[in-house]
């Protein structure tokens, strides 16, 4: 396809306000300039889609295509459903949309090639013709040529397309009650107090935009699932949702709860080999098909972190995953059966005991066992979505299984949507790795796409967790990891930022400055947000024993959850050799095995993951210490996260008003804006507490003085206080000083209090950490010699759309930022505190910052 040089243009746009509700369907006006090279496509062209019923997906494509030239072209067209009624209107343009048995086409060679769900998109002058494998096929190519027009490209295209692999799912983590598991973005879309929710419009919105990255099935409910689902009114419900979802090709699956034949169905057990509850089963499942005929089939967690499975009665996980396979086979349905089995009692003193060995441990001898419509879903990595893991290795122990790959939208483990990480490049990193089995090439992806073992169904789920909030993921810019899972599902040979320049064209605008920010700092998000949580394969330092999101890599050891660093004074990392360790580095096939067993040819990144080595074990890559460069990396990491907020806020008109030339509406600019510059902040707290706590334990200094030396802060507790007490804070690498000031028990208003007679007269900026703690929302002021300096409330839990914590940790630790302002020696900083609730309004810490300093 050709791309316009949009550099050369000077490109005008008219910008309205934006929710983010559209995503990246938005079909805005193209600018004039772009305009004009739509001559070939005539404004009185007819859209003719093959199919009168208004449920089917050709039929919304039609509507689609009818909606996005409105939208981008400001054309009005007419849309017939029959070919020869519109030939007879003697338009000299026609825009067909249908699939290849309506079109009754004399089969054209390459179309005949098209797998299920494929589309042949040909475009020659005002002729377009889109024609699916079936009606979804239809729908996703007049996506395509709808995503071409938007960005102004009109060029001649034929382009036969399918997908890489038949299950493109999406997996929402939604409870019944209208809570989601790790959902950073509001309430379920689909359920509430225990049922499924009257007003199904958004459900049909998320469809259209499943439907438009070519997602075809979605599991509805928590993989810890509830058996009241199954109820007689819930799967009607469920049929409702099916109903809403169906015309945009998007068929819906749900997860099950492996004891339900006993807990719902009252029965004595839920063995899987007993014949009532096999019935059971059978039974429920045919009730499902009568309300639902095109229902996708089961996801089933089992036998994991305390979900009932068919260890309970000695079974195997095969017998289990068959139970159900035999239930959906006579309708067509499938399993998908998690491989995400592991004991999380396990015994941190016992050396060779590793959580990353359970996946090949359970599920490598059972190869062979499954039914050909399960599939293996697995975890990209051996533990949980961390920041950095290798490929799960059950990828190459099951060449007679069909297998998916589960990737992670909602970022549980990274910032959770209140910190821009762009996941694509992640998970290339995993699809393109070769894993080599029996010496053969054998990349994840061509694994994956069934190729590799020749498996037929094969391919992708991505846990998503969209909520309420109108911009469906809590943050504008994390709707780019849902359109990239789409997208690479479809074709995992695709270029991670090709992807994002078209979602960011979509999603904001064709300004060439609005794409090369938002192109830089998106490229740039993972490499930090690693940087700044937890490198050299240590996974993400988070809290693993709360809510993942925050510091505290204390807490990865010595627990039974196996999320372990072995760190301790003198060394760090997993030993997961063959020789001295948990030998999981052996569960690979033998040259990569070979590849991980020693330090000299494990890649830098994951070194620790695989190797326990002295704090002054120097690196392959730049010959630092290891402990040299994770205080570089974290602050170089923090440092690259307050680029982020630069640029962003660079876009911002000369006038204050809406961003980058008008290319960008204020509302979203503005959102933007807070979410980076939360993230920031947060980064350094990151930063921080990571660095300051291998400083503790390692007692090794950083050679450039960074670590545990802030100059410029004021610490709350040695201010002035009135009204405030002094506390200390767990872990208290997550507070300056490890100590912040609450208002007292009792009382509602603080008052903490600093002479500036340190400081030379000049221009600062000045940073106030705070804590913004979930359970109430404290006012505050600062001010300079009572002089309002800045006002702010504690409300995070409303602007970021999530709740962090009810403590002062690494999670709640944040902060607020003046830039530019005139300090004269001796002048006085006060901070007010007005507490609300249980937040006491809570402060860190004071820092006055000269020009270009950030601490
Ligand atoms: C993670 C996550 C849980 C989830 C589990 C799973 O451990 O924290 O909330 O239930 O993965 O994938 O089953």
């Amino acid at each position: 396809m050709l791309w316009y040089t949009w550099g050369l243009l000077a490109l005008s746009f008219g910008v309205v306000a934006e929710n983010g509700l559209n995503g990246w369907l938005r079909y805005a006006p193209l600018p004039d300039e772009l305009r004009q090279h739509a001559s070939s496509l005539p404004s009185r062209a007819v859209i003719v889609a093959l199919n009168e019923t208004e449920t089917s997906p050709v039929y919304v494509a039609g509507k689609e295509l009818q909606a996005g030239l409105k939208g981008v072209l400001g054309y009005t067209l007419s849309l017939s459903h029959n070919l020869n009624l519109s030939a007879s209107t003697n338009s000299s343009a026609i825009i067909l949309v249908g699939t290849l048995a309506a079109y009754n086409l004399s089969v054209k060679h390459n179309v005949s090639t098209l797998a299920a769900d494929g589309f042949w998109l040909n475009v020659k002058g005002g002729q377009v013709t889109i024609l699916g494998q079936n009606e979804r096929g239809a729908l996703y190519g007049a996506f395509e040529y709808l995503s071409m027009i938007a960005q102004g490209d009109f060029s001649d295209v034929d382009l036969v397309s399918s997908p890489s692999a038949p299950i493109r799912w999406v997996n929402e983590w939604d409870n019944l009650d209208g809570t989601i598991e790790r959902g950073y973005a509001g309430a379920s879309i689909f359920f509430r107090n225990g049922a499924v929710v009257e007003d199904l419009t958004r459900a049909a919105q998320y469809a259209r935009l499943l439907a438009s990255i070519r997602i075809n099935g979605i599991v509805l409910n928590n993989v810890n699932a509830n058996a009241t689902l199954l109820t007689a009114e819930n799967m009607d419900g469920l049929g409702r949702i099916a109903d809403a979802m169906r015309p945009y090709g998007v068929q819906v699956g749900i997860s099950l709860n492996f004891a339900s034949p006993q807990t719902l169905g009252g029965l004595a057990t839920f063995d899987p080999l007993d014949p009532s509850v096999v019935g059971w089963w059978t039974d429920k499942t045919a009730q499902l098909y009568q309300r639902i005929p095109d229902f996708a089939g089961y996801l089933v967690k089992a036998n994991s972190e305390g979900q009932p499975g068919p260890l309970t009665y000695n079974r195997t996980l095969a017998d289990g995953a068959n139970l159900f396979a035999r239930a959906v086979l006579p309708h067509g349905g499938v399993v998908m059966f998690r491989a995400f089995v592991y004991n999380n009692h396990l015994d941190p003193s016992d050396w060779k005991a590793d959580r990353a060995n359970a996946a090949v441990d359970f599920f490598q001898h059972l190869d062979g066992h499954f039914l050909d419509n399960v599939v293996v879903q697995i975890k990209y990595g051996p533990i949980d979505f961390q920041v950095r893991e290798p490929p799960s290795p059950l990828f190459a122990h099951l060449p007679h299984t069909n297998a998916a790959i589960e990737l992670q939208i909602s970022q549980e483990y990274l910032g959770q949507q209140s910190h821009l990480v762009y996941l694509a490049p992640l998970w290339k990193s995993i699809l393109d790795f070769d894993l080599c089995v029996d010496g053969q090439p054998s990349l994840v992806r061509s694994i994956l796409s069934g190729a590799r073992f020749g498996r037929k169904l094969s391919g992708y789920a991505g846990v998503v967790n969209v909520g309420t909030n109108p911009n469906w993921l809590g943050s504008h810019m994390a709707m780019s990891n849902l359109f990239a899972f789409g997208h690479l599902a479809w074709d995992p040979t695709q270029n991670p930022q090709t992807l994002l320049e078209t979602w960011t064209r979509l999603t904001f605008s064709l300004s060439p400055t609005v794409l090369s920010t938002v192109t830089s700092i998106s490229m740039a998000s993972w490499p930090a947000y690693e940087n700044y949580t937890g490198n050299l394969g240590m996974q993400t330092l988070t809290d693993i024993l709360y809510t993942h999101f925050g510091p505290n890599p204390a807490s990865h050891d010595n627990n039974g959850w196996g999320q372990w660093t072995r760190a301790d004074s003198t060394f760090i990392g997993m030993d997961r050799t063959v020789s001295n360790g948990t030998g999981f580095a052996g569960q690979y096939p033998p040259d990569i095995a070979a590849q991980f067993e020693a330090p000299a040819t494990t890649p830098d990144e994951l070194l620790l993951w695989f190797h326990h080595v002295p704090y002054t074990h120097r690196l392959r890559g730049d010959g630092k210490t290891v402990i040299q460069h994770l205080y570089d990396a974290h602050y170089a990491g923090a440092q690259t996260a307050q680029g982020f907020l630069a640029a962003w806020a660079a876009l911002r008109d000369d006038d204050g008003g809406a961003a980058g030339a008008g290319a960008i509406d204020a509302e979203r600019f503005d959102d933007v804006l807070f979410q980076l510059t939360y993230q920031a902040g947060h980064a350094l707290v990151w930063r921080d507490a990571i660095a300051g706590f291998y400083h503790n334990l390692s007692w090794i200094a950083d050679e450039h003085g960074r670590v545990g030396y802030h100059p410029h802060r004021i610490e709350a507790e040695n201010m002035v206080l009135r009204g405030y007490v002094a506390v200390g804070v767990t872990p208290a690498v997550t507070a300056s000083n490890g100590t912040a000031i609450v208002v007292a028990d009792g009382g509602v208003r603080g008052e903490a209090v600093a002479v500036l007679d340190g400081v030379a007269s000049g221009v600062y900026d000045i940073a106030i950490g705070y804590f913004d703690v979930f359970g109430g929302r404290a006012h505050y002021g600062a001010f300079i010699n009572d002089e309002p300096l800045v006002e702010w409330i504690g409300d995070l839990e409303d602007r970021l759309g999530h709740v962090f914590s009810t403590k002062l940790d690494g999670h709640s630790a944040t902060r607020v930022t003046v830039k530019g302002v005139g300090i004269e020696r001796g002048d006085v900083l006060k901070v007010i505190g007005i507490a609300d609730g249980g937040e006491r309004a809570p402060l860190d810490y004071v820092a006055v910052l000269p020009a270009g300093v950030v601490d």
